[in-house]
């Protein structure tokens, strides 16, 4: 079995987040996330969330329940479970991502009720850490 676990999912924000409620989220999440040496990407869009973390499954999974709980999200919905050989974001305790142009795509991942593949597939492969957010990784 591969080691590395990774999992996917959307959400929506419970009040609006500028940049430093966003950066006190990345700030817990990479001193957290180094320790439990788990890596991904924090994608918001204005009013949804995507995260992608991975790592060792226990540890994955009960990190994302415990995120899943954060009342700053709701409606958080898993969308992907995979194993891998290798890690997508190695490097980044917590890359973050802000694409406004994705808001559209996420809001279909929330309110449709059959999983979309193709827009999974793309708003996953659309999630590469910005580099001037990511100084502080
Ligand atoms: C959208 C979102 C993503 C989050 N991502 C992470 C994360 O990757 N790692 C993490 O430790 N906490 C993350 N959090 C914060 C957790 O929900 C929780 O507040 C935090 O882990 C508590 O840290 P502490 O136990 O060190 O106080 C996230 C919260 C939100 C709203």
């Amino acid at each position: 079995m591969p080691a590395v676990f990774q999992v996917f999912y959307v959400s929506r924000a419970t009040t609006a987040f500028d940049n430093a409620s966003i950066q006190s989220i990345l700030q817990v999440s990479r001193s957290n996330n180094a320790r439990l040496r788990v890596t991904g990407c924090l994608l918001f869009s204005g009013h949804c969330f995507a995260q992608l973390l991975e790592g060792a499954q226990p540890v994955v999974t009960a990190l994302a329940r415990k995120i899943a709980a954060d009342p700053r999200h709701v409606g958080v919905r898993f969308l992907s479970e995979a194993h891998s050989a290798e890690r997508d974001y190695a490097d980044w305790a917590m890359g973050y991502l802000h694409d406004l142009n994705l808001e559209d795509d996420l809001e279909t991942l929330l309110m449709i009720p059959d999983r979309s593949p193709v827009v999974i597939a793309d708003v996953m492969e659309r999630m590469r850490p910005d580099p001037v957010m990511g100084a502080l990784r």
